[in-house]
């Protein structure tokens, strides 16, 4: 795992372009749920996307974990950590089954990418 998380890419370990592919699915899913709250887009692409980004939190758990930096790695399981609260939220109000303000489902979305970002400032100060 540590051999495939520091694989250099354009002089760049392979973890940080992994770290940043994450992120992006992340942000992209987030527009996209707004966009649907918004009524700009049918709901199913939001769903469709929370799954694409929740491989990429694994795969880039898996492999961030391997590099043993325990700031770094808690910040990224934080960052996991309220990614799978927000979706079970999601769920929750979704299928009706779970008695919350929506306002919740957002507000536990900014505070996973508050996580993510620095969990991301964190990552690269450890290549730089
Ligand atoms: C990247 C972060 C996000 C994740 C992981 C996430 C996850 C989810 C999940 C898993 C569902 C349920 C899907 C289903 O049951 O098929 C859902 C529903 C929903 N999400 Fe998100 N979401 C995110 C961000 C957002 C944002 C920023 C908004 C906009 C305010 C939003 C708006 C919604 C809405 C409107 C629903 C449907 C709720 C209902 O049916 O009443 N989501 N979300």
């Amino acid at each position: 795992m540590v051999s495939i998380a520091l694989y250099p890419i354009f002089g760049k370990p392979f973890v940080l372009y992994l770290g940043v592919l994450t992120l992006t699915s992340y942000l992209v899913t987030a527009a996209l749920g707004f966009s649907y709250y918004r009524g700009w887009l049918q709901f199913k692409w939001h769903p469709a996307m929370v799954v694409v980004s929740f491989i990429f939190a694994v795969l880039m758990t898996l492999i961030g974990l391997s590099l043993h930096k325990p700031l770094v790695g808690i910040l990224g399981l934080l960052t996991l950590f309220s990614f799978v609260i927000a979706a079970v939220i999601g769920v929750g109000i979704h299928q009706r089954q779970l008695n919350i303000r929506f306002i919740w489902h957002p507000v536990v979305v900014v505070i996973a990418i508050i996580f993510a970002v620095l969990h991301g400032l964190a990552g690269i100060m450890m290549f730089i």
